[in-house]
């Protein structure tokens, strides 16, 4: 069976081609929710990529990152000496019930799997892990936002060049599936082909089709519920726009005493 798209499009190239999504965004994204009282020790970074956020955290804060990509874990391990950092799949973590008091799904680390059903794991498995009254905050692209630029279902290509590598990226919402998705072209810019083979692109590039789930608000909240949670705080942006005034959801949930059945 092909591997899933997310294996690929998070290899060593990643931190390259998002070069903007760096540690001062991290750093402002963080500031909010802790002026918030969202993070309460232990805080898991699920999905922690190269360990920006961790970076952020205090010892205090207990930090713990997961994820899935180990070139993202090697940089992460770089970046945060000492960190606690696990290799896994964010829909089946190695962690003791209740053992956490938030568990960080930052920067769309979410929505990437197959079907409603699939992707309601990870929820899952952050209220199970949660100890009640602990906060699952949530950091979705803002999808009326999405549906506004692309409902109309049209391509939407773009090129871009990005450190040493040279970037097609071909955006298209679909409807059927409420996914957005988006096939990348990956290829060493003219004169960075040793820079680019660093970065595990060789001549021949790399071609993959990301798809992640564009949820209405009700949604993210139903599927959030199904999981033990109820909604306590909303921005539109790490600076604290409302919700709408920004490109982003940036939601804080938090686990009911009694944990509702997945
Ligand atoms: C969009 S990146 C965000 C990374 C990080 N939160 C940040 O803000 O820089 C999504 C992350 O989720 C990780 N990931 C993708 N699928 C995963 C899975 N099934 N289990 C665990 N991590 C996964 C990727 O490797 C990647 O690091």
């Amino acid at each position: 069976m092909a591997e899933p798209w997310f294996t690929t499009a998070f290899g060593a190239h990643y931190r390259a081609l998002y070069a903007h999504r760096d540690a001062e965004e991290a750093r402002r994204c963080l500031a909010l929710l802790r002026g918030a009282g969202a993070l309460l020790p232990p805080v898991l970074d699920l999905g922690c990529g190269d360990g920006r956020h961790l970076q952020a955290l205090t010892a205090a804060d207990g930090p713990l990152g997961l994820d899935l990509s180990a070139p993202l874990l090697a940089e992460a391990r770089k970046r945060v000496p000492g960190a606690r950092l696990l290799r896994g799949d964010m829909r089946s973590l190695p962690l003791r019930d209740a053992s956490l008091g938030t568990v960080l799904s930052l920067f769309t680390a979410f929505g990437y799997f197959a079907d409603d059903a699939e992707n309601a794991r990870p929820a899952a498995e952050a209220g199970r892990v949660l100890r009640p009254g602990g906060h699952w905050c949530l950091d979705l692209f803002d999808g009326d936002r999405v549906r506004a630029e692309l409902g109309d279902g049209r391509p939407r290509p773009r090129d871009r060049s990005s450190g040493p590598l040279a970037v097609r990226e071909v955006r298209r919402f679909d409807a059927a599936t409420a996914t957005v998705g988006k096939q990348v072209e990956v290829r060493p810019a003219p004169g960075q082909a040793a820079e680019a083979a660093a970065l595990g692109i060789s001549g021949d590039g790399l071609a993959y089709r990301e798809m992640v789930r564009v949820y209405t608000l009700p949604e993210v909240d139903d599927l959030a519920a199904g999981a033990g949670f109820r909604r306590v705080a909303a921005w539109g942006g790490y600076a604290g726009e409302p919700l709408g005034g920004g490109s982003r959801w940036l939601l804080v949930y938090r686990r009911g005493a009694v944990q509702e059945p997945a």
